[in-house]
């Protein structure tokens, strides 16, 4: 398959429009091999009537939701980073602790581009096996993305070898998998009960969303021009508690930003709200 420069252009602009991702220039072989792939599971006979079905407004918008979907990248692994997940266990949930005077308190945690789950299962299973909460404390899990096939994905919570082996340790995945199809493993129904799977895109406000004692916002910004990723940046500093933590991904940093002020860890460093 094959796709016009013009129709390019406008896979480019409607991704970026709805998303904030920015496909790039030398990006037309990715473009192309999605939209072939969303072609042939809706039974297009080309790329070109594909695109021209978006135009139209196609299963009423629902074509051109498949296409901007199919445009995500959805890269990640469990325990991701793993000094990340160790700086939550021990030094961020244990500051936590340190500045609550509540014995009945809820930790709300959120992946807020969770892609297929790993981040916030990697999480769940972290603060289970080892016990990091006082015993009276709650624990709230939220997983967002923007796409709705990758969170449906995320929900059922089903992975194959190469995914589970990619992070997990045999402990792990004995306590907290159980046979699926085939060689895949699904993570069981006690810990994906505990997390609450939200569509979301990061554009939006956010309003009704808690405020989170810990956020993840790894993976995604890197996909944004500045404009948008101070945008996302404002929202998300109006869903973090005073004494939160945003954790950003490896490659990426804030430098000199207005909301947030980085805090070295022994690990990591960790972002937290500028005290005003
Ligand atoms: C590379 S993955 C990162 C996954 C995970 N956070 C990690 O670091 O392993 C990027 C995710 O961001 C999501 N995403 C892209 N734009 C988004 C937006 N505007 N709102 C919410 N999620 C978005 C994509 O669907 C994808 O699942």
């Amino acid at each position: 398959m094959y796709i016009e420069t013009a129709d390019f252009d406008y896979i480019r602009e409607i991704v970026h429009q709805e998303s904030g991702v920015i496909i790039r220039e030398d990006m037309a072989y990715f473009v192309e091999s999605r939209l072939a792939s969303v072609a042939r599971l809706n039974a297009f006979n080309s790329i070109n009537d594909l695109i021209i079905s978006a135009k139209n407004g196609g299963y009423q918008n629902e074509i051109k939701r498949l296409i901007i979907e199919s445009m995500m990248i959805f890269e990640s692994s469990f325990f991701r980073d793993k000094h990340y997940f160790e700086t939550v266990r021990e030094e961020l949930i244990p500051s936590i602790i340190s500045h609550s005077d509540n014995n009945n308190y809820e930790l709300n945690i959120w992946s807020a581009a969770c892609s297929r789950g790993q981040e916030i299962y990697s999480t769940a299973f972290m603060i289970d096996y080892f016990n990091v909460l006082p015993s009276t404390w709650k624990v709230n899990y939220m997983a967002s993305d923007f796409s709705g096939e990758l969170l449906k994905k995320a929900k059922e919570g089903v992975f194959n070898q190469f995914e589970i082996n990619r992070g997990l340790s045999g402990k792990l995945i004995e306590k907290y998998f159980i046979a699926h199809d085939g060689s895949d493993l699904q993570v069981n129904p006690s810990i994906r009960s505990r997390i609450k799977f939200v569509k979301f895109n990061l554009f939006e406000n956010g309003a009704s969303i808690p405020q989170m004692d810990i956020i993840f916002l790894r993976n995604v910004m890197i996909y944004f021009n500045d404009k948008d990723k101070n945008k996302v940046l404002e929202n998300v500093s109006k869903r973090l508690k005073p004494n939160g933590f945003l954790i950003l991904g490896s490659t990426e940093s804030l430098v000199n930003n207005i909301l947030f002020e980085p805090v070295h860890f022994q690990k990591a460093i960790i972002y937290k709200l500028k005290s005003k």
